[in-house]
């Protein structure tokens, strides 16, 4: 099956009544960590790349590696997406190379790290909606800044400093017509999100809640949703690393999410703790080792039990064959004749 269209996943997702984790990738790894937690878990897939990411693997080979998968794992729905777009040039880029969906971060500047006005916002979702509706690939929007600066997406601030104005969401959904929101709820990027277990004043779900309402019919997308596991932590720590104590989204908080519109979460930093925490345990344990694929393998395992895990807390699980993929040619005839809405 070719790579599919990220609005069709969501819409099956909001039929059912489930979320679908995207995750991050930068390698061949990550790629099949991802799609052996799928065919386990038999769950459609997002993959999602950065403007890091492009560049750290000269994207055309991250493009062909998925290529590969969707031969090798015919059976999964999977999507590319990418991942905090800063311009309406760089999704235009996205979508020229194959990718199925974009998302346009117009809450920043294209620096990645300014916020903007409303109004720019709007302005550059709304071009990347219409190149992108044309072929028939998905746009995610973001409205409201998310915190942390650490890996290069975010206003720099904590999380609470820019959160989304739900009266804004709605004005900002209508004037764009993306296919699914990402808001600001407290969450920030990296493993440092919050330095105790969050509450209702740092993590806020009642904001979600209260979007969710005013915009029922719209894919809400929570971003920086690691959950950075106290045991992952743990094994960096244990074989050598530095990590400071901190605190991620705990899984509960985003399966409350998912009950009120939520149907994308953002996962990324799990992953690389690990990733990490498999890579120092053999340096530790085998120091004799320097076949790359002594730890790489390892690696990759760690990884794959935390996206399957996940999947299955999302409720994505057992949902790869519920339907036959929709051709982005078709998606597009959709958006013509406005049978596909925000
Ligand atoms: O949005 C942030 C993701 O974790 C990707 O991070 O820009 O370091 O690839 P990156
Ligand atoms: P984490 O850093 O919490 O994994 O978030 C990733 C993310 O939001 C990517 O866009
Ligand atoms: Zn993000």
């Amino acid at each position: 099956m070719p790579l599919v269209s990220m609005r069709q996943l969501l819409d099956e997702a909001a039929k059912g009544g489930y979320g679908v984790g995207a995750f991050n990738v930068n390698n061949m790894e990550q790629i099949q960590s991802i799609m052996e937690a799928a065919r386990e878990t038999q769950s459609p897939v997002i993959i999602q790349a950065s403007r890091g990411a492009r560049a750290y693997s000269q994207d055309r080979f991250l493009y062909h590696l998925m290529l590969a998968a969707t031969e090798i794992y015919p059976e999964i729905p999977t999507v590319l997406h990418l991942d905090h777009g800063n311009s309406p040039e760089t999704c235009q880029s996205a979508i020229e190379m194959g990718f199925t969906s974009v998302m346009m971060d117009g809450s920043l500047m294209p620096d990645g790290k300014t916020p903007s006005t409303f109004e720019y916002n709007v302005e550059a979702t709304r071009k990347v909606v219409e190149m992108a509706h044309a072929k028939g690939v998905t746009v995610e929007g973001e409205i409201g800044c998310l915190g942390g600066i650490e890996d290069g997406h975010g206003a720099g601030l904590d999380g609470l400093s820019h959160l989304t104005d739900p009266e804004q969401a709605v004005e900002f959904v209508k004037a764009t017509g993306v296919d699914a929101l990402a808001i600001a709820i407290g969450t920030s990027h990296g493993a440092y999100k919050f330095t105790s277990k969050p509450t209702g004043e740092t993590l806020k779900m009642d904001r979600l809640i209260e979007i969710h309402k005013k915009l029922p019919n719209t894919h809400l997308v929570m971003h920086g949703s690691s959950s950075v596991p106290k045991d992952l932590q743990d094994i960096i720590n244990q074989y050598g690393g530095k990590l400071k104590p901190t605190w991620g989204v705990p899984v509960e908080e985003i399966q409350l999410g998912i009950k009120n519109g939520v149907r994308k979460i953002n996962v990324d930093t799990d992953n690389r703790l690990a990733i990490t925490g498999a890579i120092r345990k053999v340096f530790m344990e085998k120091p004799e080792e320097f076949d790359p694929r002594s730890y790489l393998k390892p690696a990759r395992d760690a990884m794959k039990k935390v996206v399957a895990l996940r999947m299955t807390q999302f409720g994505q699980a057992g949902h790869a064959k519920d339907y036959a993929p929709t051709s982005l040619d078709e998606m597009a005839k959709r958006y013509q004749s406005e049978t596909v809405t925000a």
